[in-house]
């Protein structure tokens, strides 16, 4: 990625910034939540603990400039509400994963759309990104009308490809590329 600092990303509802340890109570609140981790294979949090370690990587990730997480904020009360990440960052290629959740009271607002078009416009035309891609379970309804809303497409499927509290889940594979962005009708 190229090296210059994490941003700060502004849309008309919401500010998109680099996480800090301040954040740790409000993203516990957010991540203890079993509704926000109902198809992640990943228990939810227990302890702020758990928070102060994610906080803690998104920290050398900005520091080494190897992926970045944001903090989703409400721009009118500076709640910080959810995150959205790009991950899994291979530079040589130009692509990468997007993540998000945001706390289960804001769903269904508009909030992740707004959130995701800002990390993406960052993505392609800052990091100068290609694709990327994402990979959820297809019971995940609402996070694939984010994707699809995006511009994402279905690519691929794989079977019991995750152990989801208690059970196999399979996945939907996702991509976005570049010019899909560029192209997609003004909003
Ligand atoms: C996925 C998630 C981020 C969506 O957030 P959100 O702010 O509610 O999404 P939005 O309000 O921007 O809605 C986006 C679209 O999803 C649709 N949607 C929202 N909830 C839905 C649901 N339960 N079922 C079907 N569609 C739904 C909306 O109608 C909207 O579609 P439209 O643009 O065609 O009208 C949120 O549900 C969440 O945090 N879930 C837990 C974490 C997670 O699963 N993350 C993704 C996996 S990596």
């Amino acid at each position: 990625m190229p090296s210059y600092p994490t941003p700060i990303l502004t849309t008309n509802r919401l500010t998109l910034r680099p996480l800090t340890l301040d954040d740790a109570a409000d993203l516990f609140a957010v991540f203890s939540d079993p509704a926000v981790v109902r198809y992640w294979s990943a228990e939810p949090w227990t302890s702020v603990a758990d928070a102060e370690t994610t906080i803690g990587h998104a920290l050398d990730c900005y520091r080494d400039q190897s992926e970045v997480r944001f903090g989703i904020e409400l721009a009118e009360t500076g709640v910080l509400i959810g995150t959205v990440g790009l991950h899994h960052v291979f530079p040589q290629n130009r692509r990468c994963e997007i993540g998000y959740a945001l706390a289960s009271q804001h769903w269904g607002k508009g909030y992740a759309c707004e959130a995701l078009g800002a990390a993406l416009d960052y993505g392609f035309h800052e990091l100068r990104l290609n694709r990327v891609e994402a990979d959820i379970d297809p019971r995940n309804a609402a996070s694939g009308a984010v994707l699809e809303r995006m511009g994402f497409r279905k690519e691929g499927y794989m079977p019991e490809r995750w152990f989801v509290h208690g059970e196999m889940a399979d996945t939907i594979n996702y991509g976005l590329l570049k010019s899909y962005w560029d192209a997609r009708p003004s909003r």
